[in-house]
Formats: structure tokens, sequence, C-alpha cells
């Protein structure tokens, strides 16, 4: 969703700023703005842009050199639109009426209109169509009420709000005084030596290259930050908390593209390493030769999770297809009955949760709004919730009884690709984990897939060596509408992820499908036209497959299949095709999953269109 800098200290703030809405541009991207303010500047100055933060900086990039250094403080916004269109009059930071105040946000005030007509009964006017500005207004009414203490203000504001929100403000009266808060999206604090500096961030990212020391905020806390003081942080209610200062640790090579032309890519690259990464120390092969799985937090619940016969797996997006074969990996391996369910559903949906039921959530970034609230709904009914995500020290990473992080680094890119086949990793660790903790699997067979896990990195490498053969055949796929994508068993998520990474990059509509299925009416769309991809790896399915290609084949379609190493068969009925090493059944989606990556990229690539950042997308959905 939006992303959220701020800076407060003795450099000059607008280079700072500038470059952490760059970092952060993967999370909104449809507009930008910066406040900034300082002891030797007069008042605050507000600059915006409509599109990319490229167009802001064009704009900060006219201050003269003696501004520059004049704002030492400052808040900055890239914005991903939730009310009112992407313009340069909704774009943040937002200004109180008399531009005492300016105010960045993420998240969404939910009874804005109601405040907004009390407000307008004040006396308050608005120029845009935001819940933020009605946020920003509603501060100033409270500050002007009490004589100008911000915090207080703050603090009052955000009692009478009903919503999600991440903020901060500042005042034209005191350039050396910002205030955050949050509640239900992340909002983090760096600390630069000895006080001297603060660094703000809605993550962690574009701090990382200032200070290691962070303060992540807590649900409805206000956080008062003054450059040389300790920032000092209270409760909504007005006590005051505890003050928690932790070590965060982020790899900012991984925040550059590396030589590749697009994160994408280079994410896609990365795979075989991150794989590798997330096994690091977990999937141990002992001195006997013989391998065992070590996951911490198997140790710590393991009465817990052995307990549970049923097993719920929330997420959204490409997490969800994740846990769909976290799924069939789990029913087979540890013969537990598992749901899986989309959060925003489950949480709306009053369901049976019981309480030796564990709940896993799924998630990349560890802010998506409807996830924690799964979390949330499946903790008040006493279920354990075991977390699987990337985004170290995330909202949902803390939320969650414990868990396991995937490991894969940070994920630029807007489609998600590493993240993928990592927590597939972590969800076959895990069922491995615990299935030889419940005696449902043989020592043979748990042998069999760990020594196969261990090959995947190399695998991946081998169906990687094929990017130029998918650039190539991509080219006679870009005039495309329509696609469908098709796969059973375990390739039938691959089916839906290869799907939704084409509809995410390329804007082409496409469906997958369980191939089976087909012939109950997407077979009514097959023409010509309509490549269809097939994954028909050579698995127990892999014959049924090949009955439902034959279907596709007599209706003229043109097939582009990825097949095991070697196949014939297949090769003879689809007009391309995409091999990948032969794996066991249940790891096939760590391999099968690349050639769809690197056609989604390719196509939208071919089609002039921004990969990394595709239109309307966020990626870390912080609102419902
Ligand atoms: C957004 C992103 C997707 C992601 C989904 C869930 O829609 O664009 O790439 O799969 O959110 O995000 P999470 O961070 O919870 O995995």
């Amino acid at each position: 969703m939006c992303g959220i800098v701020g800076y407060i200290g003795k450099q000059s703030v607008s280079p700072i700023l500038i470059k952490g809405l760059h970092q952060l541009e993967y999370r909104g991207y449809d507009s930008a703005g910066v406040a900034l303010s300082g002891e030797a500047a007069e008042g605050i100055r507000v600059y915006k842009a409509k599109g990319k933060v490229a167009n802001l900086e064009a704009k900060v990039e006219t201050l003269s050199p003696e501004a520059q250094t004049a704002f030492t403080t400052g808040i900055g916004h890239t914005r991903w639109a939730t009310h009112g269109e992407p313009s340069e009059t909704n774009a943040h930071p937002h200004l109180s009426m008399n531009g005492e105040l300016a105010l960045v946000h993420n998240g969404i005030i939910e009874n804005y209109q109601l405040l907004k007509e009390q407000l307008v009964g004040y006396g308050y006017t608005f120029k845009s169509q935001t819940d933020t500005e009605v946020l920003v207004q509603l501060i100033d009414y409270f500050y002007q009420k009490n004589g100008k203490q911000l915090t207080k203000a703050v603090n009052q504001a955000l009692n009478k709000v009903i919503g999600a929100y991440a903020i901060v403000v500042m005042e034209r009266e005191n350039p050396n005084h910002l205030v955050a808060a949050r509640k239900a999206s992340p909002l983090v604090i760096g600390i630069g030596e000895q006080n001297a500096e603060f660094f703000i961030g809605s993550d962690a990212t574009p701090l990382v290259e200032y200070t290691h020391k962070v303060i992540y905020l807590e649900d409805e806390q206000i956080a008062d930050i003054r450059p040389s003081e300790a920032v000092e942080i209270i409760n909504l209610d007005e006590s005051s908390a505890n003050v928690n200062i932790k070590d965060v640790d982020i790899d900012i090579s991984a925040l550059s593209k590396g030589g590749f032309p697009h994160f994408m890519l280079k994410e896609i690259f990365e795979q075989p390493h991150c794989i590798e990464n997330s096994m690091r120390g977990r999937v141990i092969r002992r001195e006997d030769g013989l391998y065992e799985i070590k996951l911490s937090a198997l140790a710590h619940f393991k009465a817990k999770l052995i307990r549970a016969r049923h097993v719920i797996i929330v997420a959204c997006g490409t997490s969800w297809h994740a846990g769909l074969i976290g799924k069939q990996l789990i029913e087979e391996m540890c013969r537990i009955r598992v749901e899986v369910e989309y959060a925003s559903e489950f949480r709306y949906r009053n369901p049976v949760i019981e309480k030796d039921d564990v709940v896993i959530a799924i998630s990349q970034s560890g802010e998506t709004a409807d996830t924690l609230a799964a979390i949330q709904l499946a903790k008040e009914q006493g279920a354990l919730v075991f977390g699987i995500v990337n985004g170290v020290g995330s909202s949902i990473a803390r939320a969650a009884d414990t868990g396991i992080y995937i490991h894969v680094g940070p994920e630029i890119g807007g489609a998600s690709t590493k993240a993928f086949t990592g927590q597939i990793t972590v969800l076959t660790m895990l069922s491995l984990a615990l299935a030889n903790a419940l005696g449902t699997i043989s020592e043979e067979q748990f042998q069999e897939i760990c020594r196969e896990l261990v090959e995947i990195p190399a695998k991946m490498e081998v169906v990687l060596k094929q990017n130029d053969t998918v650039e190539r055949l991509s080219n006679r796929f870009t005039y495309a509408r329509n696609f469908l994508y098709l796969g059973r068993g375990y390739n039938y998520p691959v089916a839906l992820e290869g799907a939704l990474k084409l509809k995410e990059i390329s804007y082409i509509h496409a469906e997958g499908y369980p191939a089976a299925e087909m012939k109950h009416g997407p077979i009514a769309l097959v023409d010509k036209e309509m490549p269809i991809v097939c994954l028909a790896t050579r698995d127990q399915l892999y014959h049924k497959v090949i009955s439902n290609m034959q279907e596709v084949q007599s209706r003229n379609g043109r097939i582009l299949a990825i097949v095991t190493e070697g196949d014939e068969q297949v090769k003879r009925m689809a007009q391309e095709v995409v091999e990948v090493p032969a794996t066991l059944n249940c790891l096939t989606p760590l391999l099968s999953v690349l050639p769809m990556q690197l056609l989604a990229y390719h196509v939208a690539v071919k089609k002039g269109l921004n990969v990394d950042m595709p239109r309307n997308l966020a990626k870390s959905v912080t609102v419902e």
C-alpha cells in the first residue's frame, strides 16, 4: 500500500526523503509528495507530483542549495489511491486549512464522512476528496483548542477515528518535532547516533542504511519525536508505553537490481539461492548421511501442533496459492485435515475454529490487513497461530504465536516470485517435520523427500537456463487477450499462480483451472487464438493431463506445455515446450512455477509494461 518516510535531525532532509520514497515506491505509486521544514527555513513547504517518485524528485531538485540545507525536518509519502483519484490534490502530505500542520497517512479512516460533516460545521473547508485531509483537520481542531500541544491533539483526534492508520504529523510552529502513530498499519522509527536524528518508515527498508536500531510502533501507540531526546511513546488512553528498541538486519544489496533490468527478473534468478537460505540450518545432513529437520517453532510448540486435528491456512494472493500447495503437503504427509481460506472471507464468515486448531497465516510482507485480521480472529477463538512470513519484524510475524520466516530477503518486484517458492519450501519442511513427529511418514519417505529437497536449488538453475527459450516463445504470445492455465494435483495451484502472474504484470486476462474442470466451462473459450499453458510434468496424473490436452488439441488451442525432461509424448502435442528436471510430485511446484514466472515477465517486457510496478497493484496491502 502507500509508503511513508520521515526524518528529523541536522541533515538536509529532501535527499533522504526522496531516496526513501524510491525504496518504498514498490508499495504504491500513483502520486507522491513531501513536506519540508527546518529551524532555518520559513514554515512548511509542500511539493507533490502525480505519477512516479521521479516526477516529485524533479520538482524538489528545483530547490536552491540554501533551501536544501535549511530543510532538516520532513515527511514524505508515495500513494496508492483509496479515496479520491490519483492527483496532486489528493496526494499526501495534506495540510490543515491554516497550513499549521502537515500529515502523511497510510490506511483508511472509515468514519471520515461523519467527521468531515462535523468539521464543516466548525468552519473547516476541504480541498481534496481524501480521508487523510479530514484527519489532519481533525487534529488541527484539537490542536487549536488545547493550546497547540501536538501530541495531545493527535491523541484526541485518534480517539475519534474508526479505521486503520499509520501517520506522521509535523507542525509549523516547531520544526523540531514530529508525532507518529499507528493502528493496523505498520510504522517503524529508526534511531540515529545518540538520538541526534530519527528516521521514520512504513517499513524498515528506507532506514537500514542509516541505522539498525529501530522501534516498531505497536497498535494504538503515539510517538513523540524530538532530536536529541529519547522517543516518548504513549498509548491512546494516554498511559505511557515501554519503548522497545530492536536490531534490524536487512542486506542493503538486496535493495538494488544487481545488474538485472528489473527487480522481478533478479528475484526470479535469486530463487535457487533463496531456497538454500530458507533451508539453511533447518534441513540438516548428519554425519551418517541421513537428514533431519530442525525447526525451532516446532520444538517449542510441538505438543500443540501434534494435537491439532484441523489446520486452517489463511492468506491472500500468491500466498494463498502457496497455501493450496501447503494443504496437499500437510494432508499427504501428516494426515491432518487442512482448509485454505482467503483471509478476507475468513475474517467475516464466522468460521468454526476450535481451541486445538492451528491457523497458519502465510504472508510475504507480513502486513496484509486481511491476514492480520484473520489472525486476530483465530487468536480470540483460542487457536494457535503459526506465521509463515518473509517480512522480519512485520506485524504478522509479531502477532503470530510462533512461526517460521521464509528468509528469502526483501522482495521488491510488484509480482511475488521468490516469496512463493520460499513459502512452499517452508511448508514442505514443516510438513516433513510434523509428519516425522506424528509418525505419519516412513523414515524412507522422509529421507527421500529431504534428499530431493536439497537438490531443488540445482534443479532450479537448470530451469532458469531456459530463460532464452521462454523469452523467444513469449514473442508468440504477446498478441493474446486471454490465456488458460491448466494443471492438476500439485500443479493446480501452480496453474493459478501462473495465471495470476500474467494478469498482474502483462494485463492479459488469464484463468487457472484444474485441467479436468476445463470441460465444464472454459473449453467453450478454446479456439486457435487461445494460448493454453498445460502443466504436464510426469506425475501420477500425467496421463490424465494428456487426455485433457487432447481435448484442447482437437479444438485447435495453442499449447505451451511444461514437461519433465525427456518427455516426447507431450512434445508431439504442443506448439511450445519448456522442460523441467524430474523430481518428486510434492516438490514439482518449486520447479514448474519458474517457467510461469519467466513467461509472465517476458510477455510484459515485450508489451513495454512496467514490470516491477504494475498499474493499480500494491505490494503490501495494508487496507482491507
Ligand atoms: C498483494 C500483492 C501480492 C501478494 C498479496 C498478499 O496483492 O500484490 O503479490 O501475493 O498482496 O500479500 P502478502 O504480503 O500477504 O503475501
